[in-house]
């Protein structure tokens, strides 16, 4: 849809925000789902919302304006979660709807994501239409960069991003790498596969260029003309739009913006928002009034003078960009230094969206602690030009300013008109640093702007100055450091001093909030090191020009790393199955069909709950969540609540009907609280906001409890069930008869899901029969009822559940939506109106937890050759405060604890542990990512004791022959072998690792280091009857087939997958067969979809409908051979044949005897290898993953486009969780990392340079067409990314003559790589610890 904002349209859909009953719309209202303003008006539901933040890009639409000075139309990519409607008076905003449709015609961008199985769930989809479809908007013929740059700001928690790069890279002129598109046959030969569907000739492609509709820029809608008007209408007026509570007032011109400054001195100027509108949303900050110039052409300028270049403070940052990118090109280099560092954290600041959004005055101004850009402005000497009525003036850029000292500050009617930055001159450095968790769109840990200026054909420093930030509360200036520097040579003995008075200037208190304090500490001399030699090879290259011969050459080996640009080199190689040659063409199984939703995905037609038409009554949901990790609740005070505007009720434990506690789960608290988080209450009203606001106002009184156990490092005896052992051999006794023996301890930290729709309820009370109808998104729909059911106290037959689709869920959405079902239905049967309850980001991420911490330790026996005899493992896991799934991943993580290796001698026990910490949940690979690092960090440690590789000690003790795992089931590894195998071989691994040594050799601030990981998992159950599954299958009499099963639709190609066996047990084309949802009245007590099980027993249950419909057809077929199904249907209908049935799949027959330890436990294994190499900055401890080669065994996949995207999401998922993804609590309990702001999952930048994919064929004769369940397996192998770091950093530690052996933790953040990289500046800071002033 584009929607053409002139003032008319806002008054007139003021009055239709849902719910709000005519009141008006407030002025900041945002363009987004939040306002609900385009889903009323329009629905427009395709305009995702997911963190509220700016942070993730679901929200993605273009905004365009026309530029009356240069005539140009603007177009710009926005989240329009921090964009006031009111802010687009005179701007045409183009939604995903308005790009193309099913109904109408789907774009090309739409189309190509889809078909280069650029979408899984789906949630992130529109917004990475919008972020492409910008771009060819403004470049329609892009370059490879301009794409990953442009989805920077785009989040995508399912693909890995391969595929949607990819689909954008066909826009580009000429594809830069032909290995996209190309498929081989596997890796092996013919003869080694024991595969009989492997033929070169027949090999299919993920997807075909040919079928792509051309991409034509000239059809693209045009700009509104009546908007031109507007904007060269010169007799423009004042905008005001009066809200109740907030006026918005967009002056007409410069003095107009002046006139209103005075009048209304305390009100804000919004240019971008996206630093008010932040503030507004989550530290409640309340203006009355707001400014916003936008667009008035005063503010927008760039002025070069032969000194310097003034540039307008209207200037969005990517604006700002290109003014520079411009003036770089036009001026001689020594000029240019400045513009150079704030190119370079331009390019990282955020994503496209917010740089367009964000402008160079709102930068400015606002002085966020952690900007980017005011460092290097106030290292380049920038001036800021003030305007007021009282006429102009100039302040400097300076200390005192980004400190915000009062007198160096903005009076309150002052505007600032322009920043001007001097051009840099020869003797003058000027460099901009920074590390952040991730490459792009996250806030620096530390950064800096630095310059010297020299003494002209010296080194001697005549000026100083150094600038950081995300050290304090404000920027900092280390002045004084400065200050003593002057006079100085810049030599070593400078650097050295230089360190220790900055760190003597800059205190960071041990409490400091954001923490990591040694090693901010450490970033602060590290980063001036990374100037100092920069500088110096600067000063020894003039030598060279100038022959002054002052300076000493340049150290060997001390070239600094690159500095966290992200690579936009992303070429990836898949290699697929290919199938049978006689297998009829109709036949879709095996090839890699599109995902049955990826159009309606791109196109922003597949309905989510949220995406809901308002049901008349409804009622929101906002929850009240304890503020105490252990605590007696001794008031809830909900009056203030009740007697807002909007508010119908508040919902206690008083008011659940049934079981308030039901299996240990507590709904709403009763009596006492047991972690940060749990609900207390929920209010119901009218719109969200109103129930939001009064949730604020419900007035809990607590007393603390004792014991509040928060970790598990030290043991509390509070265990959630009791220890699960698995053991062979005799470990006592082996430990006698080793060489060597070692023990240890590991830390895996725990992971958020963050899928990327958050948890959503709509719950629906019916008239009669206590029915209640509830649609959600989940992965077992048996156990929402079941907890619904419990609560409200009505069998279970009175509930409908329907779920259509989740925007992911990997494991999250198992038992918590049961749990908030259970709290949405006892709100709606109170009310007894609909309730419709959608988590917001920063409560899913608090209220849901995520994957358990693990505790890991281990002693190990070995001999000096390599063979390990004896392991003894310990395992604990943070369950949280309540059961959950804590017993059942304790009971996986035992089981799969021997991974790959025989250990004679092997003991493995393991207990979840109780503590006042929100209840972890499953999580994709269901222990198995935390349990295995366990296993290889001792490997990696036995191969330190005995000289060898890691490589070589897993190769050692790697299963080799058909054998009995250590819960003795019988299983033969040679799919195992196979991957390993061809792993190291094709990944080039020991011609790698002696470069990567040579690499190292050379450099001594950056560092190489690869890895290979061997994989046996695991799929499906260990109780059988969890791995039952049903389905439904009706055919109707025009021949069209609708089937349903018990799996749940996550995203990861269930229901594509089953269309697909229908279509060949039936042997008719996908195109007669529907699959709409999964629900409760059709298929009753399913179980969850898990376990990487669901194509493999919903498929199984598919086709055994689909084979007894045909056995049913068979005699009319056999009457009629040469006749149509649709012919066939007919006549076994007048043969009164029924067309429909159920299928069942009875489940393999799997057990598991925890007495014995023993037991057929899974019913197959998946095998694989990954191998990662990664560079390393021993200074900041950031890294870079240069390549990963994966090799799985897919046996026979049924869809390879799908399978393999599972591999590379969850090999993207593991890899985020192995480095950058990191939780953060307090030591009350509290956890800090609620939004993409703290939390961070990879983006497009992380991925690997280099991306290869192998699927492996074996034979699978247990599952359906032999194929192999792939959900899970890949995250796993993310953990090569963490081995390879751990390389890298042991390359580091053995140069520096420190200790072979370290401790191993996961994540390898990059403080964690920074402080394990000893050297003389962590030394200092250990050194330097002191008081505050
Ligand atoms: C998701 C996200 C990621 C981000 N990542 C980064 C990052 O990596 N690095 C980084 O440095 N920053 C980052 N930022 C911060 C961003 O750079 C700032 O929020 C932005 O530059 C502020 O500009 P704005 O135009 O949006 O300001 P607004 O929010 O519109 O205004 C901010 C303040 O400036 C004042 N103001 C604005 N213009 C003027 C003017 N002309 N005269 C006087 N006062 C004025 C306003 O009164 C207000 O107080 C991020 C922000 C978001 C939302
Ligand atoms: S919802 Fe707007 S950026 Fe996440
Ligand atoms: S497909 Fe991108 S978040 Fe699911």
């Amino acid at each position: 849809m584009r929607l053409c904002l002139k003032k008319a349209s806002l008054t007139c859909l003021s009055g239709l925000r849902r719910g709000n009953r005519g009141s008006g719309v407030p002025p900041t209202l945002n363009l987004c789902r939040e306002s609900q303003l385009p889903t009323l008006r329009f629905h427009l539901t395709g305009t995702k919302y997911s963190c509220g933040s700016g942070g993730c890009g679901a929200c993605t639409v273009m905004v365009s304006r026309y530029d009356p000075k240069t005539k140009k139309i603007h177009h710009y990519p926005v989240t329009a979660c921090l964009v006031p409607i009111c802010s687009l008076h005179g701007a045409a905003v183009t939604t995903v709807e308005g790009v193309g449709s099913i109904k109408t015609r789907i774009h090309p961008v739409q189309e190509r994501l889809a078909k280069c199985h650029g979408t899984q769930c789906g949630f992130c989809s529109p917004g990475m239409v919008m972020s492409i479809y910008t771009l060819l908007r403004n470049h329609p013929e892009p370059t490879p960069e301009q794409i990953t740059e442009a989805l920077g700001g785009n989040l995508c928690r399912c693909t890995g991003y391969r595929p949607i790069v990819e689909s954008g890279k066909t826009f580009c002129a000429v594809s830069n790498d032909k290995k996209y598109f190309f498929n081989s046959c596997t890796s092996l030969s013919i003869s080694e596969v024991p595969f009989v569907f492997c033929f070169v000739e027949m090999c299919t492609k993920l997807y075909n260029e040919d079928e792509f509709q051309p991409f034509d820029p000239t059809q693209e809608p045009i700009f509104p003309p009546e908007l031109i008007r507007m904007a060269e209408d010169p007799n423009k007026r004042r905008l005001t739009f009066r809200g109740k509570r907030t006026t918005w007032i967009t002056p007409v011109n410069l003095n107009d913006l002046l006139e209103l400054k005075t009048s209304f001195p305390e009100a804000p100027i919004i240019m971008g928002n996206t630093a008010v509108g932040p503030s507004i949303k989550f530290r409640d900050e309340f203006h009355p009034v707001f400014i916003s110039p936008l667009g008035l052409q005063e503010l927008y300028f760039v002025d070069s003078t032969d000194d310097g270049v003034t540039i307008g403070a209207g200037y969005s940052l990517a604006q700002l960009n290109d003014a520079l990118h411009f003036i770089v090109s036009e001026q001689p280099k020594e000029k240019t230094k400045t513009y150079h560092a704030l190119l370079k954290h331009l390019r990282t600041l955020a994503g496209a969206q917010i740089r367009n959004m964000a402008t160079l005055g709102g930068h400015v101004v606002s002085r966020p602690n952690y900007s980017d850009l005011n460092p290097i402005l106030a290292a380049g000497n920038a001036t800021i030009n003030l305007i007021s009525k009282e006429g102009k003036r100039q302040i400097p850029l300076d200390g005192r300013f980004l400190e915000k000292s009062p007198e160096a500050n903005l009076k309150s009617e002052e505007t600032v008109l322009s920043v001007y930055i001097p051009h840099s001159t020869q003797w003058h450095f000027v460099s901009g640093l920074r590390i952040a968790q991730r490459q792009e769109n996250a806030f620096a840990i530390v950064n800096a702007g630095m310059s010297v200026k020299f003494e002209d054909g010296t080194d001697t420093i005549k000026e100083l100055q150094m600038f950081y930030g995300s050290v304090g509360p404000t920027v900092v200036s280390a002045s004084k450091t400065c200050q003593q520097l002057i006079g100085r040579k810049w030599n070593d003995q400078m650097l050295s001093d230089a360190c220790r008075l900055v760190l003597d200037e800059i205190y960071i208190p041990p409490d400091a909030e954001g923490g990591m304090v040694e090693y901010r500490r450490t970033l602060i001399i590290s980063l001036l090191f990374k100037f100092y030699l920069k500088v110096r090879r600067g000063l020894n290259k003039m030598v060279r020009t100038t022959s002054l011969g002052l300076w000493a050459p340049w150290p060997p080996g001390h070239e600094p790393a690159h500095e966290g640009m992200p690579g936009n080199k992303i070429t990836c190689f898949v290699r697929e199955q290919c199938v049978d040659p006689h297998q009829p063409p109709q036949d879709p199984v095996g090839h890699p069909v599109m995902h049955q939703s990826a159009i309606k995905h791109t196109t922003g037609e597949a309905v989510f709950v949220d995406d809901m038409p308002p049901i008349s009554q409804e009622l929101f949901l906002a929850v009240v969540t304890s503020t105490r990790a252990h605590a007696k609740i001794i008031l809830i005070d909900t009056s203030a609540a009740l007697a807002l505007p909007g508010v119908v009720d508040v919902i206690t434990a008083e008011d659940v009907p049934g079981d308030n506690s039901y299996q240990g789960e507590i709904f709403y608290a009763q009596n006492e609280v047991i972690c940060v988080g749990q609900i207390v209450c929920t209010v119901a009203a009218d719109t969200y906001a109103h129930a939001k606001e009064a949730a604020k106002k419900v007035r809990i009184v607590y007393e603390d409890l004792e014991p509040r156990i928060i970790t598990i490092e030290v043991q509390h005896n509070s265990f959630l069930s009791a220890e699960k052992k698995i053991e062979q051999g005799d470990v006592e006794q082996a430990f006698k008869y080793v060489d060597q023996i070692i023990e240890g301890k590991v830390h895996v930290e725990g992971q958020e899901h963050f899928y990327m729709e958050t948890q959503t309820i709509l719950a629906i009370p019916q008239e009669e029969d206590k029915e209640m109808v509830c649609t959600y998104v989940t992965l077992g729909t048996y156990l929402f009822q079941e907890y619904v059911a419990a609560a409200l106290n009505i069998p279970r037959n009175r509930i409908a559940c329907h779920t259509k689709r989740a925007g992911g869920a990997f494991g999250g959405k198992v038992s918590k939506p049961a749990l908030l079902g259970a709290v949405s239905a006892v709100a709606a049967k109170k009310t007894g109106r609909p309730i419709r309850f959608i988590l917001e980001r920063g409560d899913d991420m608090l209220i849901t937890a995520g994957r358990h911490p693990l505790l890991g330790k281990y002693k190990i026996g070995f001999m000096n050759n390599g063979v390990i005899k004896a392991a003894d493992i310990e395992y604990y896991i943070n369950g949280g405060c309540s059961p959950d799934e804590s017993e059942l991943v304790m009971e996986f993580m035992v089981l799969r604890s021997e991974n790959a290796y025989y250990i004679p001698n092997f003991r493995c026990r393991g207990r979840p542990c109780k503590t006042n910490l929100p209840s972890n949940t499953a999580f994709r690979g269901f222990g198995f990512p935390q349990g295995i690092v366990v296993g290889e960090a001792y490997i990696t440690a036995v191969a330190s004791q005995c000289d060898l590789t890691p490589e070589q000690v897993k190769e050692i003790n790697m299963y080799k022959r058909t054998s009995r795992t250590a819960h003795k089931q019988t299983f033969n590894p040679e799919p195992l072998r196979r991957c390993w195998k061809e792993c190291l071989e094709k990944s080039s691994f020991s011609a790698r690792k002696l470069a990567a040594e040579e690499f190292n050799k050379k450099n001594y601030w950056k560092k190489r280091g690869l890895a290979a990981v061997p994989m046996k998992f695991t799929v499906g159950m260990p109780t059988a009857f969890y791995n039952q599954a049903a389905a439904l299958v009706h055919i109707y009499l025009d021949g069209s087939v609708l089937v349903s099963h018990s799996g749940c639709e996550l995203g990861q190609g269930l229901h594509t997958k089953m269309i697909q066996v229908a279509s060949r047990e039936l042997n008719i084309p996908e195109s007669y067969i529907h699959l709409s949802e999964t629900n409760t009245t059709t298929v009753s007590n399913a179980t969850f979809t898990a376990g990487s099980m669901g194509a493999d027993i919903n498929g199984k249950a598919v086709q055994n409908a689909c084979q007894i419909l045909k056995a049913r057809l068979e005699p009319v077929i056999r009457k009629n051979p040469r006749g149509t199904w649709e012919v066939w249907i007919s006549e076994a209908y007048k043969e009164s044949i029924s067309l429909s049935t159920t299928g069942y799949f009875k489940g393999y027959q799997t057990n598991m005897d925890w007495k014995k330890g023993e037991g057929n436990a899974f019913p197959y294994f998946v095998y694989g290898a990954s191998c990662s190499e990664v560079e390393v900055d021993c200074l900041t401890g950031a890294h870079k993953l240069l390549r990963t080669d994966i090799f799985m065994d897919a046996a026979f996949s049924i869809n390879p486009a799908v399978d393999i995207g599972q591999i590379e999401g969850a090999f993207v998922q593991g890899m985020g969780f192995y480095t950058i993804e990191e939780l953060k609590y307090s030591p009350e309990g509290v956890l800090y990392s609620r939004g993409p702001d703290d939390y961070k999952i990879p983006t497009v930048t992380e991925i690997p340079e280099e991306f290869n994919v192998t699927l492996v064929h074996s034979q699978n004769p247990i599952a359906i067409y032999s194929s192999k369940g792939l959900g899970e397996a890949g995250m796993f192998l993310g953990s090569s990314v963490l081995f390879a770091i751990y390389d890298a950093m042991a390359a580091a530690r053995r140069e520096r003559g420190l200790t072979k052996t370290f401790t191993l933790s996961s994540p390898a953040t990059p403080e964690l790589i920074r402080m394990t990289c000893v050297d003389q500046f962590t030394d200092m800071v250990r050194l330097v610890r002191r008081a505050p002033c």
